[in-house]
């Protein structure tokens, strides 16, 4: 921490009604690639969280009665203060997070594209007129923000999966209160600084710290004054906190898990396939809900591109993020690597092979070997869950429909992957992936101005994008009448 050249960005308690909060009782931060600890924060607990609600409703009404110029020029404020301190914000991320420090800093640029993006968006708020059915009438349609929004993030993304929700509640009018995920406060209490620099109103923006997740989730899915909840992590959380949300029937956007197909047919490019495969997989070891889960590969071209994937995975360098050139930083915890161990071990006892890897690695116990496995089949423990993790399962197919069967035979329906030079086969499988996104001959989806988002149990609602923007909004109508004479 002593290298973050402006130390005013780093924070330890909450920051609520415009004000930093401290408490009596501390959490530890600690650094996932060697265990050290990297900060003590202050515990906020339930009356902090309800004291965050009730002044995100008190901000409410003045923030949402601004203009879209206005708040977008305070977001705007907000994007350069973010970018112009992208070093500080990456090395916080990395110390709290592990990943390298290029892939960090590519999350703060991304974060602060969502802040950049939805304050122009703001503008576009649009409305209707509808032709009413009788002379004397007309028909109005108005988008207002929802209200007060609160949020749980989690900790794979801590800067980007804040500022997509953040950025549009703010730029739609409504207020928000986030409670980041508790390994990873850091980078959110930064953020909560640069608002403060950038003129963000008083509890417009408030950042609840603590180790009480559910009593904390409890009050942001329950409070009556929240009129809408968003939370990016597991389906199996999301699940309990759709139903606490039912009480006062919230409106919810949930970003859940995944387990993305990456299907390579054999009239595809195939060094395009296998650096397509490394992205989507490798990237933050494993540890996004669109990453690369089962890689599956018409027969034809098994050999070949699996010898090749081989090797540019062999390539990659495991280690601290803050060294330079690392790939692949440490996973979050040692229980997210015996997760993945087990999955690994267990499919290896149903008959699938490991070619490289398949063990922790030696630089330190949190660090898991980048690793791929063959002889997988779509039944194994190894393809059925989600990994979150850097290991690739290779799973070959004979045809169209074999690999559809395959790759839409899993609950979730969040990110899918398919590599092919046939347009028509393009279309066939594109609209057949029951995916709520598909990458094609492209392995990199995510970005500001596209609906990020899954259908099944991956969730509901989209992020990014003008309809990522609609999830913040309410339709009002407006019906006019007694106009004849
Ligand atoms: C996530 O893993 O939740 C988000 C990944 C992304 O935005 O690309």
């Amino acid at each position: 921490m002593q290298n973050i050249k402006d130390q005013q960005l780093i924070k330890h308690c909450s920051y609520i009604n415009g004000s930093w909060h401290s408490s009596e009782t501390n959490f530890t931060v600690t650094n996932p690639a060697n265990g050290d600890v990297i900060a003590k924060v202050n515990n906020a607990g339930i009356a902090e969280t309800e004291f965050a609600v009730t002044s995100a409703k008190s901000a409410l009404k003045v923030w949402a009665a601004k203009s879209a110029n206005e708040r977008a020029a305070l977001m705007r404020n907000w994007f350069n203060l973010m970018m112009q301190h992208q070093d500080d914000l990456a090395r916080i991320l990395t110390l709290e997070q592990g990943k390298p420090l290029a892939e960090a800093k590519g999350e703060i640029s991304y974060g602060a594209a969502f802040i950049e993006w939805f304050a122009e968006e703001g503008k576009r708020v649009y409305g209707d007129t509808i032709p009413a059915p009788s002379s004397d009438k007309r028909i109005i349609v108005i988008k207002q923000a929802v209200g007060v929004v609160a949020s749980i993030t989690p900790w794979n993304f801590p800067n980007a999966m804040i500022a997509r929700k953040a950025a549009a509640a703010l730029a739609a009018g409504c207020t928000f209160v986030v409670r980041p995920a508790i390994q990873t406060p850091l980078s959110a209490l930064a953020m909560a600084e640069l608002a403060e620099r950038a003129g963000i109103p008083k509890g417009v923006f408030n950042v609840v710290v603590g180790d009480n997740a559910s009593g904390i989730g409890k009050v942001l899915t329950q409070h009556p004054d929240i009129a809408k909840f968003t939370f990016t992590g597991s389906t199996a959380v999301g699940q309990t906190l759709i139903a606490q949300c039912a009480s006062t029937v919230k409106k919810v956007s949930m970003e859940l898990g995944g387990n993305a197909p990456f299907i390579v047919f054999d009239d595809a490019d195939i060094d395009a396939a296998v650096q397509g495969a490394i992205v989507s997989k490798y990237r933050n070891a494993g540890q996004t809900c669109v990453c690369t889960n089962r890689i599956f590969v018409q027969q034809g071209v098994l050999e070949q591109f699996t010898d090749k994937f081989v090797a540019a995975v062999a390539e990659l360098s495991i280690g601290h993020g803050l060294i330079d050139g690392i790939n692949i930083g440490p996973m979050i915890s040692k229980a997210a690597v015996n997760k993945v161990n087990k999955l690994v071990a267990d499919s290896v006892a149903a008959g699938a092979k490991i070619i490289l890897g398949g063990k922790v690695h030696p630089a330190g116990e949190n660090f898991y070997q980048p690793t791929v496995m063959t002889n997988v089949s779509n039944d194994m423990p190894i393809a059925t869950n989600e990994i979150f993790g850097p290991v690739s399962p290779i799973i070959s197919f004979t045809d169209e429909e074999h690999v559809l069967d395959m790759a839409n035979d899993c609950e979730y329906g969040l990110a899918s992957y398919f590599y092919s030079r046939d347009i028509g086969r393009i279309w066939r499988i594109a609209e057949a992936l029951e995916y709520g996104m598909v990458g094609i001959n492209d392995s990199i989806i995510s970005n500001v101005a596209a609906p990020f988002g899954g259908i099944k149990q991956s969730g509901n609602g989209r992020e990014g994008s003008k309809y990522g923007l609609d999830d913040y909004l309410e339709i009002k109508y407006l019906c006019m009448g007694g106009l004849d004479k």
